[in-house]
């Protein structure tokens, strides 16, 4: 069942109409987890219906409803209300609104925020993420280089109670230790010759945020330490500082490395990795989770389709699309989107085509067909065999070969026709 968030101060008067209704029907106070909805019913009459709005569209598709007025209509569908609705309300303009955007519905459901992904698999990361957003709890986000962890992770924030505080990162691995320290504590003017002022680290300024720890697996001994420290105390001294200050930090982290295997080697801090690693959100490969390629593909046409002035790049041909998942991706969706981004700019027609992928992707094809042809080939010579079988052992009756094959009489005259079997 669809489960609908109305807000509105007349949710409550107006529950009959709401119960009659085929959806399931949430207030905003019945207190399910926030972020469950399939679809917004938006009340204009309340005050900052605006700031509802936009917190709101990028979710789930919002249905805008109040008293009859144009002009507040065309403002909520000029700020993404996808449909308006006059009051009073009633069964049958609910129903027929929601069910015309059901299909907007389903396509939400393809991915999450900014994130694509049809498979089980992404499926299964979108409900850790709201799980994790609405815990508190540290979050480990690991997988290959270029599966997406960075986006996974600005989602957890953005669907947190933290979401208007800030989300600050650290890219661990392109900072050396000095620095990544005087970053992430801050110094006191005089600490050091330079520090000729006071500058707060971005755990100061992520107060009541989300710091995003990125490529943690990098750090040295002696930062991972200090990291350790934040997480247990939850304060922070600047560097030069004589007093600890208290911040109020959400982590999150990611690696491309095995951390349990950095763990046992002695390079990555065990208690370390248990604070951080509370929930885990694994990211597969792309090879692993191919059919997520094509949703992909098209997000990242639109995305870069308006580079081109010359040309509106609308789509990809059916070729082209089974030559980009037969390709193992070791740059996962980052190379993905590399390659998309290229044949976008190359494109002489609004299809991509196959020669619009890089070179060492079409090498791969001739082969492949070859094996298909063979494939095809080795089916046919099996399907000749069996049917020339077939007919001499019913001595050349048509209707007795095919029963004999546990076929139509229908399906083997067309076999034999296609297979040019001499009857
Ligand atoms: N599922 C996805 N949907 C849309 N964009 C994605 C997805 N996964 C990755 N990307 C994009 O691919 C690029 C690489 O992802 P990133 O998070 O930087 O990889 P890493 O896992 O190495 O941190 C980014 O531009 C990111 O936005
Ligand atoms: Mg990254």
């Amino acid at each position: 069942m669809l489960k609908v968030l109305v807000i509105s101060d007349e949710a409550e008067k107006r529950s009959p109409l709401f119960e009659s209704s085929k959806f399931g029907f949430y207030t905003q106070d019945s207190k399910q987890e926030g972020n469950l909805y399939d679809i917004a019913l938006l009340d204009l009459d309340i005050e900052g219906w605006q700031g509802r709005l936009l917190e709101l569209r990028g979710r789930m598709p919002v249905v805008a409803f109040s008293k009859p007025d144009i002009k507040i209509a065309v403002d909520a569908m000029k700020l993404g209300a996808c449909d308006f609705l006059e009051k009073p309300l009633t069964v049958a303009a609910l129903d027929h609104a929601i069910s015309k955007h059901r299909k907007k519905i389903l396509t939400h459901k393809h991915g999450f925020d900014e994130i694509i992904g049809t498979s089980p698999a992404m499926q299964e990361v979108f409900s850790l993420i709201k799980k994790a957003a609405v815990s508190e709890s540290n979050v480990l986000i690991t997988g290959e280089s270029g599966v997406g962890k960075e986006p996974v992770a600005r989602a957890i924030h953005r669907w947190s109670p933290r979401k208007e505080k800030s989300f600050m990162t650290i890219n661990c691995s392109a900072i050396p230790d000095t620095l990544l320290e005087s970053e992430l504590f801050g110094f006191e003017k005089g600490a050091f010759t330079g520090a000729n002022y006071t500058k707060r680290g971005i755990l100061e300024l992520a107060d009541g945020g989300t710091v995003f720890f990125d490529e943690i697996g990098d750090v040295s001994p002696l930062f991972q330490t200090k990291v350790l420290r934040v997480i247990q105390e939850g304060e922070i001294m600047r560097i030069g500082g004589m007093r600890y200050i208290k911040v109020d930090v959400r982590f999150i982290a990611a690696t491309n490395r095995d951390l349990n295997v950095a763990c046992l080697r002695g390079t990555f801090r065990l208690d370390l990795f248990y604070r951080l690693n509370v929930i885990n959100i694994h990211l597969l490969p792309l090879r692993e989770r191919i059919e997520d390629i094509p949703l992909l593909v098209r997000h990242f046409i639109k995305k870069h389709a308006p580079k081109r002035k010359d040309i509106l790049i609308k789509g990809i041909s059916d070729d082209a699309i089974n030559i980009l998942m037969n390709y193992p991706y070791p740059g996962n969706v980052r190379e993905l989107e590399n390659i998309v981004e290229r044949a976008v700019s190359l494109a002489n027609s609004p299809e991509i085509l196959p020669s619009d992928l890089p070179a060492f992707m079409l090498e791969q094809l001739p082969q492949k067909g070859i094996t298909t042809q063979k494939f095809r080939d080795a089916i046919r010579a099996f399907e000749k065999e069996i049917i020339l079988s077939a007919l001499s052992d019913s001595g050349r009756n048509i209707s007795k070969a095919a029963s004999a094959l546990g076929i139509h009489r229908q399906q083997l005259q067309r076999k034999i026709k296609d297979l040019k079997i001499a009857t």
